[in-house]
């Protein structure tokens, strides 16, 4: 099923990629600033941005079309962690790229901190949602 494979493969790839960065934080911390910056703007708005976007505008209102009360409450749940994640996004995006600009004092211990937030956050809600979406997928989009 398109749909249950899209959300498989995009948070397979989402999962790589927070393992990678989780790692590449290292580059950062020894200096490989540009380059940490490019793969950070280029992973939020390629995988955690437009991701949201679609579950948002296609996969979400595939299932409440269909759901019952319950599972509609559950979405509603997964959907409302996306604000503050793309929250963290922004805060993320906004310190990495004033840093390679022009670095201010105890700003790389910012962008670590905020990176660990990040990921956190990000590998807790794919999580949740491969948890309790997959078997509403399953249900309703098989
Ligand atoms: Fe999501
Ligand atoms: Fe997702």
């Amino acid at each position: 099923m398109e749909e249950q494979d899209r959300l498989i493969h995009n948070h397979n790839e989402i999962s790589a990629l927070l393992k990678f960065f989780t790692e590449f934080l290292d580059l950062f911390v020894k200096g490989g600033v540009a380059e940490y910056a490019d793969k950070a703007n280029k992973f939020c708005d390629g995988f955690i941005v437009s991701h949201f976007k679609w579950e948002e505008e296609t996969l979400f209102p595939d299932l409440l079309k269909n759901c019952n009360d319950q599972e509609k409450e559950l979405i509603d749940e997964i959907q409302k962690e996306h604000p503050p994640i793309l929250k963290l996004v922004d805060t993320f995006k906004d310190l990495v790229n004033s840093y390679s600009v022009q670095p201010e004092e105890g700003q790389a211990l910012k962008i670590v901190e905020a990176n660990h937030k990040l990921v956190e956050a990000v590998h807790s809600h794919a999580k949740n949602e491969e948890i309790e979406l997959f078997s509403i997928i399953e249900k309703y989009l098989k």
